[in-house]
């Protein structure tokens, strides 16, 4: 989980408690009062995204908390991911094992992240919702706005350099438009009023019923990495 790589980067105390076992044994030197966990490191960008985290694993701001098992709340390096990718909701597989993208469509989006060379866990991957809708119909417009503000949120924390939307939905509710998805393709659009770049693309579970899309899929990653390294 992306939580758990971050907690393995923090400096951890074990120098400074090193350090004090070793003055022990020299009692002549004064014992030096090193505080394990120096106050300046202690509200790093990692806090935010944990507090976060707890606030969308705790919420029961819409009806799709009934049905979960647990909220999906994203998965990458979220500390240093440049590329963002926004589905929908979570599925079933998602549900259970609290990560968005493993089920059918996930193997299939990371086989598209990888055919403009980039791995699943160079990227942040999240959802317009965190909870799983009831028999993985689409998430109402209430829902969707109801759980807006934690997505919102992070994109302010990830400041990613361009975001990736797969299918209507997401396209939908991010870009605040019903256009056909068709439509939106092969465009640069920005996030809200961030000047964040988003690239729309069809969702990889359509690409799984229509493969024959797959094609438009390529040229709408091309694009996206075209519009990637024009970023600064
Ligand atoms: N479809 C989505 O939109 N998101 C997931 O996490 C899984 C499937
Ligand atoms: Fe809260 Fe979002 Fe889950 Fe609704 S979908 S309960 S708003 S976390």
């Amino acid at each position: 989980m992306g939580i758990q790589a971050w907690e393995r980067r923090v400096p951890v105390a074990a120098p400074e408690i090193d350090g004090r076992g070793e003055l022990e044994t020299r009692p002549s030197i004064l014992p030096l009062q090193i505080p394990p966990n120096p106050p300046l490191q202690k509200r790093g960008r990692g806090d935010s995204w944990d507090e976060l985290q707890a606030q969308v694993a705790a919420c029961t701001a819409c009806a799709l908390h009934k049905g979960r098992t647990q909220t999906v709340f994203g998965i990458g390096s979220h500390h240093q991911a440049q590329w963002m990718i926004i589905g929908e909701a979570p599925g079933v597989d998602e549900d259970r094992q609290g990560e968005p993208f493993v089920g059918r469509a996930g193997k299939l989006l990371n086989a598209m992240l990888l055919a403009i060379g980039l791995k699943r866990e160079e990227v942040y991957i999240a959802n317009v919702v965190k909870c799983r809708p009831p028999n993985n119909r689409d998430p109402l417009p209430e829902e969707a706005a109801a759980c807006e503000a934690y997505l919102k949120r992070q994109i302010a924390l990830l400041q990613p350099k361009v975001i990736l939307v797969v299918g209507r939905i997401a396209a939908h509710n991010l870009l605040k438009t019903d256009s056909a998805l068709g439509a939106l393709r092969g465009k640069q659009f920005s996030y809200a009023d961030t000047g964040i770049p988003v690239v729309v693309t069809y969702h990889p579970a359509y690409l799984l019923r229509s493969p024959r899309e797959k094609r438009k899929a390529w040229e709408d990653l091309q694009f996206a990495r075209r519009v990637f390294s024009e970023e600064k």
